[in-house]
This record gives structure tokens, C-alpha cells and sequence, in this order.
């Protein structure tokens, strides 16, 4: 068997215009255009890539962006200052602050202090408990894109197994509550985890965030699986690659997303279509 492709990139391209329409929406009825300000510290290049690409969408769907780039130099009050002016900014619908921030700053004070109704990225306990108390409101980016990428599948995901490699607060531990949510027997599996190889062979979904390249055979995936490769790993060569081998994966999975081309676009659709939520949703 030779797996279907899930084109995040056509997926994510749906999701932008569905944004676009409802930004149209807004403003036909009088209303202003979302806004979302993305702060950006220090001078990580993988992270200046990432920013300005989520820029460029903000830009393309019409919404108000704001851009913040700050030295690395930058103090741990300096920054909350910040974060507290734009939850007072009635223009600012989304906050979002690049990770990693240089060491010298504290992710977990920063996520803690954006307001849970302007946090576009779903990171703030406040809404990851609420994804965990089934009742979600702004969900984590890269999560809720997979989610958006499976319900484009032909598939019943209850009951299923999902299997997560990764276990982060920005990707590993969120999927495994939205697949709870989607009504999946859910296994995360870490660093701590022994025998991973068995439980990947169980999996009738499987998650891969673990950043190494070809971190999983393509002989562990289960026949008929569906795989979501969400690493993305520069090789000396230059080439992008994901984290499960994929020409080997290819050939016993029913659905596989490519690297590039899938679960990467979904995440800046995701941070769009929770802005315009936010937007309409909070603040209005
Ligand atoms: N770094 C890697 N992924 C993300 C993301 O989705 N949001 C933020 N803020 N930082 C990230």
C-alpha cells in the first residue's frame, strides 16, 4: 500500500480564506479588523523564519499586525511590561510571544501573563484546562491544526489508538488532550518511556514531535495507520526532513503528512483562525 498524502499546505490554504471571508464579514458590518501582535526575542534564526511567515498571513487575511522585535538583552520585566500594555490595547485581539525566548526569560511567567482571552497560541493553564475539561475555547496551534488535518480524513477517530511521541507543552501534551477529546484511546510517549518501538506498533494514529531526524522507522508504523509527522530537521545537506522515515512509512500507512507541506503550514492557519475567534468571541 502507498499512503495518501495529507496536503497541509491545501488544507491550511481553506482554513486562511474561511479567515479572510471573516475578516470580510467584520468589516461589511462596520466592525475593525482583528489584530494580533507577535513579539519576537532576540535573533534565533529558525524563530525569525517562523514569525515572519505568521506576519506575512496576518497581513494576506487582512488583520491588524503589530510587530515587536526585541534584543536579547531584554529584561524578564521589560517583556511582562510589554505583555501588559497589549492585554490593555482594545485594537490587540492576540498575543503571541515567539518560543524559545533567550534563557534569561521565563516561558512560564510570560505565558502566565498574557490575558487567557489574547492567548492565540492555547498556552495559558487557563485554556489547556479548559481543552482537558472538554470544554475548549482557544486551543494550542500545531494540536488543533492536526485535529483540522484528521477531520479532512474519511475516518471515525473513537476508539482509535492514537500514540503521541513527544510529550511538550506546545505540542506533545495538548494533542494527547485533543485526541482524548476526539474520543481516542490516547498513549503518550517521552523520554522516560521504555520499549517505544511496541507502542508505536500499536498505533492506529500516531503523532510524531520529537525534532530528530527519522527518529521512526517506517517498519514500526502499523499497517493502515495514520501518521502526523510534525518535526522538521534541517540535514547537512539542507534538505527538510520529518521526524518518521518517510519513504518507508509511506508504504504501510493509509494517510501520511510530508515534511514540508504538512503539519508546518497548519500551525499559522491555526494561530489565524483563533485570532479572528478571539476577535469575535472576546472582544468584538
Ligand atoms: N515555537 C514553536 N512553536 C511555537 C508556537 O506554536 N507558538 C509559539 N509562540 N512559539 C513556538
Amino acid at each position: 500500500m502507498s499512503a495518501q498524502i495529507i496536503d497541509g499546505k491545501a488544507i491550511a490554504a481553506k482554513v486562511t480564506d474561511k479567515v479572510t471571508e471573516g475578516v470580510k464579514a467584520r468589516i461589511a458590518k462596520g466592525l475593525r479588523a482583528p489584530g494580533l501582535a507577535v513579539v519576537l526575542v532576540g535573533g534565533d534564526p529558525a524563530s525569525q523564519i517562523y514569525v515572519q511567515s505568521k506576519r506575512r498571513t496576518c497581513e494576506k487575511v487582512g488583520f491588524t499586525s503589530k510587530a515587536f522585535d526585541l534584543p536579547d538583552t531584554t529584561t524578564q520585566e521589560d517583556l511582562l511590561a510589554l505583555i501588559d500594555q497589549l492585554n490593555d490595547d482594545d485594537s490587540i485581539d492576540g498575543i503571541l510571544v515567539q518560543f524559545p525566548l533567550p534563557k534569561s526569560l521565563d516561558e512560564t511567567l510570560v505565558v502566565e501573563r498574557i490575558k487567557p482571552s489574547k492567548d492565540v497560541d492555547g498556552f495559558h493553564p487557563y485554556n489547556v484546562g479548559r481543552l482537558a475539561q472538554r470544554i475548549p475555547k482557544l486551543r494550542s496551534c500545531t494540536p488543533r491544526g492536526m485535529i483540522t488535518m484528521l477531520e479532512t480524513i474519511d475516518v471515525d477517530l473513537h476508539g482509535k489508538h492514537a500514540v503521541v511521541v513527544g510529550a511538550s507543552n506546545i505540542v506533545g501534551r495538548p494533542m494527547t488532550l485533543e485526541l482524548l477529546l476526539a474520543g481516542c484511546t490516547t498513549t503518550t510517549c517521552h523520554r522516560f518511556t521504555s520499549d517505544l518501538e511496541h507502542h508505536v506498533r500499536q498505533a492506529d494514529i500516531l503523532v510524531v514531535a520529537r525534532g530528530k531526524a527519522n527518529f521512526i522507522p517506517g517498519e514500526w508504523v502499523k499497517e493502515g495507520a495514520i501518521v502526523l509527522d510534525v518535526g522538521i530537521n534541517r540535514l547537512e545537506s539542507g534538505k527538510i526532513t520529518g521526524d518518521v522515515d518517510f519513504d518507508t512509512a509511506k508504504e504501510r500507512a493509509a494517510y501520511i503528512s510530508p515534511v514540508p507541506g504538512g503539519v508546518g503550514p497548519m500551525t499559522v492557519a491555526t494561530l489565524i483562525e483563533n485570532t479572528l475567534f478571539a476577535c469575535n468571541e472576546f472582544h468584538s
